[in-house]
């Protein structure tokens, strides 16, 4: 149960990851006859000629196609990512094999976030499930459609903790919480990797961005973090950690500094914890241009200068900046850098493709066009992680799921209808099918006697001539209202950190104007990160998140609201009162002065003037169609000894009439240690079901090492003393023991 927690010095070094291992004849021979230039060439990863995803900001003079078969003629490329279909990368394959010096086969890349042809929930979303088990199979299953194209290494998964909602990057990750996002990032790689990366539909994973790149100061995207080496190692590096230890065969490096010194010159973090204290034997990759950009962050003179400290820093390939290419060889001839570190990093890459099969069969999956087919399975599996994505905020008066009385429906906003702003952010290779939309979700789900208007009513960032107009009279005319509003994908994602997260103010007039006609609204908010909820969105009836769902989204929605599946979601990032009150998460210390519980209105507390320190939604917050309710909390001892367990037992009684999945979570606060211990931290979670008038006993068994913190020395210690145990629906509720940690 405990995450593994990050010791300052490696006592048993698990080698994590694509573990140390000696290298095969067939790569000691393959390296013994490469040229300098040739090894130099297999850590060279560059966007392919044909990548039109618009994901990076693509260089004006990129090599166009020709100029790039002829690069992997010359054996001077060692990986292409993000290329259009199999018949440009067949077709480079071929000039790797056929018409290279030694014939060693390119390895294809891409960013598959949360899908390839199926386009499934963003990760945040997903996140919303609290479900490993789904997250590997989504992955999985994204695996399967990208590995048929050709694709056998993903830049994914994102686990960097996010606390920060003006951050645009929350959306590719788990969320806040470092025990979530852990399970979440080795579940992932499980997912991508599948049990054999030998296999045909193996694809290589990579944890990314090594390290603390959600810590970004302001939640300004490429922005300095500013962290202490307590807190890398206590939020940040945890996720990674998790990945490797599931054998993620790659970690990607970040564009920002900590404390100063960009990670992409710091040999402390490759060379230092990912190799000398975890014994990561995987790829290291640089992110897009991040290693030209250390001139840029003033700790390089010039490119030469640059790519000597990002590849003694250990950044094994770079990617897209081309300044191993052009400067590595000088680099070792001058001394500066050992041949012997090249020739490691090569053997790493070679061992790779080894690992993936492509020495013995290169041309695999690039034998026919895309196969992007409407899988049923997945498609299944789509709907499946929409709905249970879905997270439900608030249900006034029961007034979802909709009654059948409800005939009228008014759908109004500018997420209502058509294909856009579905799938989400990094949505590079969806197939052929369009995403379902909200209304065509809807009106396959309604019957034929229910009317559906769909009025859109505003844009997503402006006013819509008449739009207001035409909601209101929409609104009058319906039984029920609902609202699909937030933030469309030009508005998540990288690069795309916002300094006020909140609905923008065109959406937020039409739900005002909605309301103010007082039928009973539905806000249904499409986003990527926890945005502040004020006015006539906070106070609607019922709210419901649906984040970006991905392919199957409209038939998940109309699933939940019409009542066929019930909501399970629950929070993985806390949402705000306003957006002000960002970096906002529930894992923060209580400082000297913590606002008391009994007395929201105590002065010279840590609170602002215009806003109390909570959320409006916790962390861990969700809503289901039962009525669950937490009883008898009980510890098998009011003490934990030594070695010993401590189980803590809790019933859920379901008083509602429809089952409920609920998610009863284990929190613990040490109440008194050398280093100020965070007012609760989440230790462990369940997903059970509930039937309507059944109650359900959860077990939780907590040992010491759970309990275990990184002290002053930042080494990994447990401290005898009272604790505090919650079993809790989220970060702030539940019931409350207390035991005793005897030694
Ligand atoms: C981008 C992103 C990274 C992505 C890479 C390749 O800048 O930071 O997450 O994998 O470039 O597209």
């Amino acid at each position: 149960m405990a995450v593994a927690l990050l010791a300052a010095a490696c006592t048993a070094c698990a080698a994590g990851g694509a573990a140390l291992q000696p290298a095969s004849d067939r790569v000691e021979g393959l390296l013994a006859r490469m040229t300098l230039d040739e090894k130099i060439g297999q850590l060279g990863v560059y966007a392919a000629a044909d990548d039109a995803t618009g994901a990076n900001p693509l260089p004006l003079a990129r090599l166009r196609a020709d100029r790039q078969l002829d690069e992997i003629r010359a054996g001077r490329i060692g990986a292409l990512f993000n290329g259009a279909g199999t018949a440009r990368k067949r077709e480079a394959q071929r000039a790797a094999v056929q018409a290279s010096r030694l014939g060693i086969p390119l390895l294809f890349a891409a960013d598959v976030i949360h899908g390839y042809c199926t386009v499934f929930p963003v990760p945040l979303a997903e996140a919303a499930a609290w479900d490993p088990a789904l997250a590997e199979r989504t992955a999985r299953a994204a695996a399967v459609e990208a590995a048929a194209d050709g694709v056998r290494w993903t830049f994914a998964p994102m686990v960097d903790i996010t606390r920060d909602a003006r951050w645009g990057r929350g959306v590719e990750g788990a969320g806040e919480d470092v025990l979530l996002g852990s399970r979440l990032a080795a579940a992932r790689v499980r997912g991508f990797q599948g049990p054999d990366l030998s296999r045909p539909d193996a694809l290589l994973a990579t944890a990314k961005h090594f390290v603390a790149y959600g810590a970004a100061e302001g939640g300004l995207d490429y922005n300095g973090a500013d962290v202490s080496e307590r807190t890398v190692r206590e939020v940040y590096l945890p996720p990674f950690r998790a990945a490797v230890d599931a054998g993620a065969g790659a970690v990607m490096t970040a564009f920002n500094t900590i404390a100063g010194v960009p990670v992409m010159a710091d040999p402390r973090w490759v060379r230092g914890v990912l190799r000398g204290e975890w014994g990561f034997g995987g790829l290291v990759v640089s992110d897009y241009t991040a290693d030209a950009e250390l001139v840029a962050h003033g700790v390089a003179a010039d490119d030469r200068a640059a790519a000597k400290l990002a590849f003694r820093a250990g950044n094994d390939l770079s990617m897209q900046s081309g300044l191993y290419r052009d400067h590595l060889a000088a680099l070792v001839r001058s001394g500066e850098v050992p041949m012997a570190d090249v020739d490691a990093a090569v053997r790493r890459v070679l061992a790779t493709k080894e690992r993936l099969g492509l020495f013995d069969d290169p041309m695999r999956g690039l034998d026919a066009e895309r196969r992007c087919t409407d899988r049923p399975d997945h498609v299944a599996l789509a709907r499946e992680a929409a709905v249970r994505s879905i997270v439900l905020l608030r249900n006034e008066g029961e007034l979802l799921p909709l009654a059948a009385s409800r005939r009228r429906i008014a759908l109004i906003g500018p997420f209502s209808r058509g294909p856009q702003d579905l799938h989400g952010p990094w949505t590079l290779f969806p197939g052929p099918t369009p995403p379902v939309s909200l209304e065509d979700g809807l009106r396959a789900a309604l019957g034929p006697d229910a009317v559906l208007d769909v009025v859109r009513g505003s844009d997503v960032q402006s006013p819509l001539r008449g739009g207001i107009g035409a909601a209101v009279a929409a609104a009058r005319r319906a039984d029920v209202v609902l609202l699909a509003i937030g933030e469309g994908e030009a508005l998540s994602g990288e690069a795309r950190s916002r300094s006020v997260p909140e609905i923008p103010k065109a959406q937020r007039d039409l739900a005002e104007a909605v309301a103010a006609t007082g039928r009973p609204v539905v806000v249904l908010l499409r986003t990527g990160r926890a945005l502040a909820l004020e006015g006539a969105v906070r106070d609607a009836q019922a709210i419901v998140v649906t984040w970006f769902l991905g392919s199957q989204t409209g038939h998940a929605v109309a699933d939940v609201l019409l009542g066929r599946a019930a909501p399970g979601g629950r929070l993985p990032v806390s949402f705000p009162r306003t957006a002000g009150q960002a970096p906002l998460y529930y894992a923060h210390r209580p400082t000297g002065r913590p606002q008391p519980e009994d007395d929201p209105d105590a002065f010279y507390k840590a609170r602002f003037l215009d806003a109390p320190r909570e959320p409006l939604y916790p962390f861990g917050h969700g809503l289901g169609y039962g009525r669950i309710r937490y009883e008898d909390l009980r510890l098998d001892s009011a003490t934990l000894e030594g070695e010993g367990t401590l189980e803590v037992r809790a019933r859920l009684r379901n008083s509602g009439a429809r089952t409920m999945r609920e998610v009863p979570q284990l929190y613990v606060r040490g109440r008194v240690a050398a280093v100020s211990r965070p007012v609760r931290e989440l230790k462990d979670f369940r997903s059970v079901d509930v039937a309507p008038g059944q109650a359900v006993e959860v077990v939780f068994t907590l040992r010491r090492d759970d309990l275990a913190y990184l002290g002053p020395d930042l080494r990994p210690v447990v401290e005898p003393g009272d604790y505090d145990v919650w079993v809790a629906p989220s970060a702030e509720a539940g019931l409350h023991g207390r035991f005793r940690l005897v030694r």
